[in-house]
């Protein structure tokens, strides 16, 4: 009969070897997280659809408490996304009431090539009439590093409030080949960090030192939206949707958020690997 047998396409996958309250607290978690995965053919066809999902996600938190915190990821992926929002849904988004701020920065100057500022005021922010008090970039310009994450947690706190994290409405994020998201990288401080919500980071992956929200601080936004393109991508992606996966070894897996949604945006070829 298990030849017969059809794998269900929604199944939570926890490892059997694990002890039984590991295996609990795995299927609790699992059970109360909402995740949902759109395999589109292309990053253009994704970007397109994940533009139009956000358009909604800043209206109606605009709607229920009169602004929207938009936090944006750096990085190649997204760049199709906000060319989208600061165009074709440019005037579908009340910009006076969105708050931009990043989930992680490369600590180099605003202007820099490498800047994930730079990058978004290049696609989006430079296009839209979202107020320049409107825009929380990361303080790039401190030294050291260290200060400058100190700085912006001081910016999220007064923005969130001293809850136990900035509780972003909506949260643009992207996985590396090696399963980093943000500046959390394998193996570092940011996977583990409970009480601050910004760290300056820097591994040998890197050549800049980042500025980066921890995973604890990320895990606390309503909206998640990954987005995902290409073949080099297909592993991170299978592991970071593994609900046993360890967020040491692949931190996007770590993106668990106990409330609020995460929507994975996801082409063809970096799915490919998930029927294998
Ligand atoms: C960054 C991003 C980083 C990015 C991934 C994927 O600062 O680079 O925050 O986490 O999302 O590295 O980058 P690509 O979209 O370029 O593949």
């Amino acid at each position: 009969q298990f030849d017969a047998l059809e794998e269900p396409s929604n199944a939570i996958v926890i490892d059997a070897a694990a002890t039984p309250d590991v295996i609990v607290e795995r299927i609790v978690r699992q059970l109360s997280l909402v995740v949902r995965v759109h395999v589109l053919a292309d990053v253009d066809a994704l970007s397109a659809q994940a533009a139009a999902a956000a358009v909604d996600i800043i209206n109606a938190a605009v709607a229920a408490h009169g602004r929207c915190s938009l936090a944006l990821s750096g990085g190649e992926t997204p760049r199709g996304m906000y060319r989208l929002l600061g165009t074709q849904f440019r005037a579908q988004v009340p910009w006076a009431q969105v708050h931009v701020f990043w989930g992680d920065d490369r600590y180099v100057p605003a202007d820099h090539p490498e800047s994930n500022y730079r990058m978004a005021r290049e696609t989006l922010l430079d296009h839209v009439p979202c107020p320049a008090s409107n825009i929380h970039a990361m303080p790039t310009h401190l030294s050291p590093a260290a200060d400058a994450a100190a700085m912006y947690e001081k910016v999220l706190r007064e923005f969130f409030g001293d809850g136990d994290g900035p509780a972003f409405d909506l949260n643009i994020l992207g996985i590396g080949e090696d399963g980093h998201t943000a500046s959390v990288f394998p193996g570092t401080p940011a996977v583990d960090e409970q009480e601050r919500w910004v760290v300056a980071a820097h591994t040998d992956a890197t050549p800049q030192w980042r500025l980066t929200l921890t995973l604890s601080a990320l895990c606390r936004s309503t909206n998640i939206y990954f987005l995902v393109a290409g073949a080099t991508k297909a592993s991170a992606l299978r592991h970071a949707l593994a609900a046993d996966s360890d967020p040491h070894v692949y931190p996007a897996a770590g993106i668990r958020p106990t409330t609020g949604t995460v929507v994975w945006w996801v082409d063809s070829a970096s799915a490919q690997s998930r029927r294998g």
